[in-house]
């Protein structure tokens, strides 16, 4: 699906905040999308300050071409102010009447963040994170999820970024820090020197060490190049 230019008709309600929101302003509302279709969808500004918007596009429609479920509706959505409560500060400096916001459909799953802690009752040698790492090691969509970040040096798949749809089924969302973060520039990216952590990566630990594992990563890497191919223009 491509990427929708919605203006601010497609904007029908505010619905609800988000729960526990990460860095950005975020919060849930009923929003038409181009083929009339009006549904609950995720909405989040980024401030004119960086590149958080355009990592977002990019992000996901890399992630999408690479056959990795994403929301399958997504927008750049121009947003009326007069309707976001409690706008940021800087939201407010701006003169437009508009603001412009990555709009995804609500894939009402959770991310696998609620999973935390769960799974473990007794065990006083886990760290709260075992059940979900052991459900990622056997996923067949990890390595993918791994090599992606690495493709597109992704620094925040924390565990809020990927949405459970079953067991060891997952979604990708929130990509405002590819390429490093939301600051690049071309030197930055052309930095061959500079590392970037993979944060699921860390999660898996040394179980993202294995041959077998790495293999699976190995594999991944070789449909990055065609990956880009195919959504070039659209990029
Ligand atoms: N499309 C979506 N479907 C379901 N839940 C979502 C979706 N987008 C975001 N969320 C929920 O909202 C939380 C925050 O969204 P996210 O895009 O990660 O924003 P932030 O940049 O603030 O981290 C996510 O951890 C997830 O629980
Ligand atoms: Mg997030």
């Amino acid at each position: 699906m491509p990427v929708e230019l919605l203006n601010e008709g497609a904007y029908r309600t505010y619905l609800e905040p988000v729960e526990i929101p990460g860095q950005e302003s975020i919060h849930i509302a009923r929003v038409e999308f181009g083929d009339g279709e009006v549904k609950r969808a995720y909405v989040k500004f980024y401030s004119g300050q960086g590149r958080g918007l355009v990592n977002e596009v990019t992000g996901h429609l890399l992630a999408e071409s690479l056959g990795m479920r994403v929301p399958r509706k997504v927008a750049i959505l121009f947003v009326p102010k007069k309707d976001v409560l409690s706008p940021p500060s800087w939201m407010k400096a701006n003169t437009e009447d508009t603001y412009p916001a990555w709009c995804c459909e609500d894939m009402a799953s959770p991310s696998i963040k609620f999973f935390v802690g769960l799974g473990n009752a007794g065990s006083s040698t886990s760290d709260g994170y075992a059940h979900i790492r052991e459900e990622l090691v056997k996923s067949k969509q990890t390595p993918a999820i791994l090599a992606f970040d690495d493709w597109v040096a992704n620094i925040d798949r924390n565990v809020g970024n990927i949405l459970r749809l079953g067991m060891g089924d997952y979604a990708l969302i929130d990509h405002g820090q590819i390429s490093g973060g939301r600051h690049w520039s071309c030197p930055t990216l052309q930095d061959v020197n500079r590392k970037f952590p993979n944060i699921l990566k860390q999660l898996i630990n040394e179980k993202a060490e294995t041959l077998p594992f790495q293999s699976q990563v190995v594999i991944c890497w070789q449909k990055h190049a065609q990956a880009l191919q195919r959504i070039q223009n659209e990029l």
